[in-house]
């Protein structure tokens, strides 16, 4: 037997044993035991990682989608082939997903970097995975394209479309105003998710699916077709067949997405209204490629970037709509003035050329005309200030008018744990206007910086009417929710972020339109508090304890640390006078 001398198909990657030409002997021997034949073992090697777990019904289309994506590499003449990684979905992992998706991440790299992998298929959707496997593929440097789930149907409660997860919080929301009993929060609970798929407005999954797609490194018009449609498995059949020019083309992740391509996609971030969360996933890809994110250029970027899409929680649609509307490639042409046509898709042509051939516009109310946005602009703020040095963002787009300049008494929480106690105590000390202050919830304090920045209203004042009240945290919240919510401040308090300092009774002032949150608190008394402040414990074995060591900021993407490569002179988005 003579080895070729290129290394692809089952010949890459061989297992060291010291002698290449036994390693290939063993592997076909062993899955030729799986009833291989040499004709399909020749052929390009297309791998399908399948993230199919019974604790993601987000995923749960995920069979359906590997077999048409076996389809299509066949058709291509390519051998697919799947195997698992890790899977995560938001309501089933504790402490929270975002704690493993770093670890999903140096799943996905490790398996690519291991097998003999001449292209990837990367399956993902609920929140974290998508992130993941782009941050892991991004290292691995193998050529790669996505593949999202899709998102899910809505369903009905009482003549009115529901959908997950704004109208989860709504009605939550409702039900602790005693709004509504016991009884229709029960019959609520079974109408809100109408099949598997992703969250079905604008969250964070739906966020990075858009994403994707802008990026280049998900097919056009695969963003949004709902999971349990003739269209996502179309695009499932259609991916597989792409993934076998890829790996002909050697076309690998790095050729995609470039700092143009990130630029063009947090373009597309600020204009779905999209998930804060995705703002520390991008940073986390980008930072895989040593692209640092510019928190002041995608401020400045979202003035001129107008809200486009009416989805929820900014707007009142849903995914579906979003995909009848023309989806993503719809809302590229809305803005092509504003993206950059240059960067190359992972279809082999540029983003320019594709959208050349993007389907004829067609009447639909929604993806908004520039001159009619759901919101004029900077649909997340970025705010420094002495309680975030570091910065700190706000979805203005989702919260109340009226109080994105506000100035209130601070009413502070020490962590989770004291806010789960205390919020809705008829004892509790709060105002509407007042300011609720988390801490402890970064990615260092609560490992994994769970959503609570989305802090409940306190009971008795939701029971009043109290609809949005100013909050403020190191945390992160999920991108179905709305309300006038400072998240990521940063540095976060566990690491000796101001956040630490606050007070309760002392004042704070959010001005967005300043972009400033201020203490207002002097500096001398801020020294003499910062004396006083305990350290927190730390996990002290195991992957916590990885975590905690290693974890960055949300600015810097919570990758780990040793995960990053070197930052070079390159930060994204780019700045438009570049
Ligand atoms: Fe999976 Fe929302 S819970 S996308």
């Amino acid at each position: 037997m003579t080895l070729p001398s290129m290394e692809s198909g089952l010949r890459s990657n061989l297992t060291s044993y010291g002698d290449p030409e036994f390693a290939l002997f063993l592997r076909k021997a062993f899955i030729k035991g799986a009833g291989y034949s040499d004709d399909a073992l020749d052929r390009p090697v297309i791998g399908i990682v399948d993230t199919e777990s019974g604790f993601n019904p987000c995923h749960g289309n995920v069979p359906q989608l590997i077999e048409a994506i076996e389809r299509g590499v066949m058709l291509s003449g390519g051998l697919p082939i799947s195997f698992p990684t890790i899977s995560v979905h938001e309501s089933f992992a504790y402490p929270t997903s975002m704690f493993l998706r770093n670890l999903m991440a140096m799943d996905t790299e490790e398996m690519l970097r291991a097998l003999p992998l001449d292209a990837v298929v990367l399956i993902g959707g609920c929140d974290k995975t998508v992130p993941a496997q782009l941050m892991g593929a991004a290292s691995a440097g193998k050529p790669v394209i996505q593949l999202v789930t899709g998102s899910m149907l809505t369903g009905s409660h009482r003549g009115r479309t529901v959908g997950a997860c704004t109208d989860c919080r709504a009605f939550w929301g409702k039900f602790r105003a005693d709004e509504i009993d016991a009884d229709e929060i029960a019959e609520v609970n079974g109408r809100l998710v109408g099949s598997v798929g992703t969250c079905s407005v604008a969250g964070t999954a739906s966020t990075m699916a858009a994403v994707s797609e802008a990026l280049g490194i998900a097919l056009p018009g695969s963003a949004t077709p709902p999971a349990v449609t003739a269209d996502r498995m179309r695009v499932a059949e259609a991916t597989g067949k792409r993934a076998v020019g890829i790996a002909a083309e050697n076309l690998t992740i790095d050729k995609i997405l470039t700092p143009a391509a990130f630029t063009n996609a947090f373009r597309i971030l600020l204009a779905m209204g999209g998930s804060t969360n995705a703002l520390v996933h991008l940073a986390a890809i980008a930072g895989r490629f040593g692209f640092p994110l510019d928190l002041d250029a995608f401020d400045a970027m979202g003035l001129d970037t107008p809200v486009l899409v009416d989805l929820k929680p900014s707007g009142e649609h849903y995914m579906e709509d979003l995909h009848r509307a023309g989806g993503v490639q719809r809302l590229m042409l809305e803005l092509r003035d504003q993206l950059d046509p240059t960067p190359l898709t992972v279809t082999g042509r540029t983003l320019g050329e594709e959208l050349d051939d993007a389907p004829e516009p067609f009447p639909q109310d929604v993806i908004r005309p520039r001159d009619n946005p759901i919101h004029s602009g900077g649909s997340i703020a970025v705010l420094h200030g002495n309680l975030a040095p570091a910065g700190a963002i706000i979805k203005q787009s989702a919260a109340t008018p009226a109080l994105l300049e506000h100035r209130g008494r601070a009413v502070v929480f020490e962590d989770a744990a004291d806010m789960a106690e205390r919020i809705d105590r008829d004892d509790l000390d709060v105002e509407a206007s007042d300011v609720l202050v988390l801490r402890n919830i970064g990615p260092v304090g609560f490992p994994g910086m769970p959503e609570a920045g989305y802090i409940p209203i306190p009971r008795k004042l939701a029971r009043a009417g109290v609809k949005d009240i100013v909050r403020i945290s190191d945390g992160r919240m999920s991108g179905t929710a709305a309300g006038t919510i400072v998240l990521h401040a940063s540095p976060e308090a566990a690491v000796g972020g101001p956040l630490a300092l606050a007070r309760t009774g002392d004042m704070i002032t959010l001005s967005v339109s300043a972009r400033s949150l201020t203490l207002e608190v002097d500096d001398d008394e801020l020294e003499r508090r910062a004396a006083d402040v305990a350290p927190r414990p730390r996990p002290e074995r195991g992957y916590a304890r990885l975590y905690v060591d290693e974890v960055t900021q949300a600015e810097e993407g919570c990758d780990f640390r040793f995960l990053q490569a070197v930052d070079t002179s390159v930060s994204v988005p780019l700045r438009a006078e570049r």
